[in-house]
């Protein structure tokens, strides 16, 4: 069993020097107004076109879609499969979320996304999760990310993460790889 300890932990805003909380999604209060903000920053611009778009065609991601979310998370935490965290402002109020997708520790795919309103926020709880999982026994990350996504790889690189190389030329992603070593 995973086991991921020093959480919650302390995220500062790059940007601005804010302070956030990366906590597991788990522990947060499913309450409608943390749904409603999960479902706000997943309707923000950004974050539904490289996302959403093709899950949603209709153009909205929908309040179910967040309750699903936080259940699928919930899941996770329990049976040891997913782990999902959330950075909370000083209200405790989701701005951001960073996931590691399995549990397979020679090499997990990590995800996230964030507000644009925290913008700086990222990096730091990218940098977080990854020490965390590295705690909890992950060896290597890796990320896959739209070509286009020129945000996204910049916060992969200031994370420790390299581009693949090797990686099928062709894709419309690029895979990001990270090992213990270049992150810590
Ligand atoms: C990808 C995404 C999370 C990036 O958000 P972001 O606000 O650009 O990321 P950060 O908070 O890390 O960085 C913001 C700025 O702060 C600065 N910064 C943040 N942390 C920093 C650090 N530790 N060191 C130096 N600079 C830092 C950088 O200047 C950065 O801007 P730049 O990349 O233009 O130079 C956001 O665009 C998003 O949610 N996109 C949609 C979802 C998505 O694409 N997810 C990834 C799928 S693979």
């Amino acid at each position: 069993m995973i086991v991921f300890r020093n959480h919650p932990c302390e995220v500062i805003n790059h940007l601005n020097g804010d302070r956030y909380t990366l906590e597991s999604v788990a522990d947060i209060d499913p309450s409608q107004i943390q749904v409603e903000r999960i479902t706000s920053i997943c309707n923000e611009p950004a974050v539904f076109s490289m996302l959403f778009s093709e899950m949603f065609p209709e153009g909205r991601y929908p309040e179910s879609a967040a309750r699903e979310f936080l259940n699928w998370v919930t899941d996770g935490w329990q049976q040891g499969t997913h782990f999902v965290f959330a950075t909370l402002d000083s209200d405790g109020l989701v701005v951001s979320t960073c996931d590691i997708k399995s549990d397979n520790i020679e090499e997990a795919e990590i995800g996230y996304l964030c507000s644009s309103a925290h913008s700086g926020v990222m990096t730091n709880s990218v940098k977080a999760m990854t020490g965390l999982g590295i705690k909890a026994g992950f060896e290597n990350f890796f990320a896959l990310v739209r070509v286009d996504n020129i945000a996204s790889q910049r916060v992969l690189e200031r994370v420790g993460f390299h581009r693949d190389e090797e990686f099928p030329q062709g894709s419309n992603r690029f895979r990001y790889m990270a090992t213990r070593k270049s992150i810590l």
